[in-house]
């Protein structure tokens, strides 16, 4: 009853104000500014853990909205470079232009990989839904040739997700393994838990097997037991791997993996355009919302 009504409450989120998503919203994002993103990553380098920003916003209409949202990446390898914390950047193509201008797109990357270049730091291109897939393979792909240091994610709920790890495996590509959070039809993603499950434990090994750099982005405790299960057959070393999470996400299990002696990276989104990641995790998590408005009455 209490999960309907939790359900029931987010197809209505939309009808709501900003300002009660924004309550909710304090929990997965860092802030709306650059310097709120580096404090809660100094605050998470504090207690053990790596971090990944993310200039929230994707989807842009214009090439120039996507110049200003290069300019706000390429401050962020600054940022990490001043301040001197673990950190790197997750980036969305859309952001960059992917579907106004491919060829405008791929400039504002390539800006942002020779900024990542010059701090020997890390890019990853974060994985949108599968009418973008070809493209941020071929992306990801082109940048490496620039730069080694530029990885990309892949989805298991994805069919064609195997075919593409086995690929990106052989040529060695740093890749996060995700469940994926799109809204595919059935013919392209198992809908299935069971079966996404199996397919991502198939993909990390897959990884594994190659003895590629896999970075497990899961809050499942079954995912995360056989990655710790495959990790100790294999006798693999923590710089073969990492853990990652959302921020505000999983925040026990995250202390017991370091705990454990592996690295654990924590997804830390920052920016003005916090609304409709906010929406996204909110519809992920029904049982969150419930807890707000409870929270929220409770306080009336
Ligand atoms: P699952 O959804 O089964 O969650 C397991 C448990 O975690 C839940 O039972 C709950 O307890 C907790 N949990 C999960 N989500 C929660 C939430 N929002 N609030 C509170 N508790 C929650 N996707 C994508 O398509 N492209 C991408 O590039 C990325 N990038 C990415 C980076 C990182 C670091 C992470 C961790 C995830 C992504 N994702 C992503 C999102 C990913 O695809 C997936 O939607 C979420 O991680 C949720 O899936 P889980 O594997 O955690 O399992």
């Amino acid at each position: 009853m209490v999960r309907l009504f939790n359900r029931i409450l987010v197809k209505i989120l939309p009808v709501f104000p900003r300002s009660f998503v924004a309550l909710f919203s304090r929990r997965y994002i860092a802030g709306e500014r650059l310097e709120d993103a580096v404090e809660v990553s100094r605050q998470l380098n504090a207690q053990g853990f790596w971090t990944t920003m993310d200039v929230l916003g994707e989807n842009i209409t214009n090439l120039e909205e996507a110049r200003k949202a290069k300019e706000a990446c390429l401050q962020v390898y600054d940022a990490i470079a001043e301040s001197g914390i673990q950190s790197n950047l997750s980036l969305k193509l859309t952001q960059m232009g992917l579907k106004v201008d491919k060829s405008a797109c791929i400039e504002n990357v390539q800006e942002i990989v020779e900024r990542a270049k010059k701090y020997d730091n890390f890019l990853r291109i974060d994985m949108e839904d599968s009418s973008c897939t070809d493209d941020t393979i071929d992306i990801c792909l082109r940048m490496r040739k620039i730069y080694p240091k530029v990885g990309t994610v892949i989805q298991a709920y994805l069919r064609r997700s195997e075919n593409d790890v086995k690929e990106l495996a052989r040529q060695g590509v740093n890749l996060r393994i995700c469940k994926g959070i799109y809204d595919e039809p059935e013919s392209v993603a198992f809908k299935n838990r069971e079966e996404i499950r199996e397919n991502y434990k198939r993909l990390v090994n897959i990884m594994m097997d190659h003895k590629a750099y896999v970075a497990i982005a899961t809050h499942d405790k079954v995912l995360i037991d056989h990655a710790y299960g495959e990790i100790a057959r294999r006798k693999l070393t923590p710089d073969q791997y990492e853990f990652q999470m959302l921020l505000g996400v999983g925040e026990n299990l995250r202390s017991q993996i370091v705990a454990d002696g592996h690295h654990l990276r924590v997804y830390v989104p920052f920016g003005e355009h916090w609304y409709p990641y906010s929406m996204r995790r909110m519809k992920e998590n029904p049982d969150l919302a419930g807890y707000i408005v409870k929270n929220l009455f409770r306080k009336l």
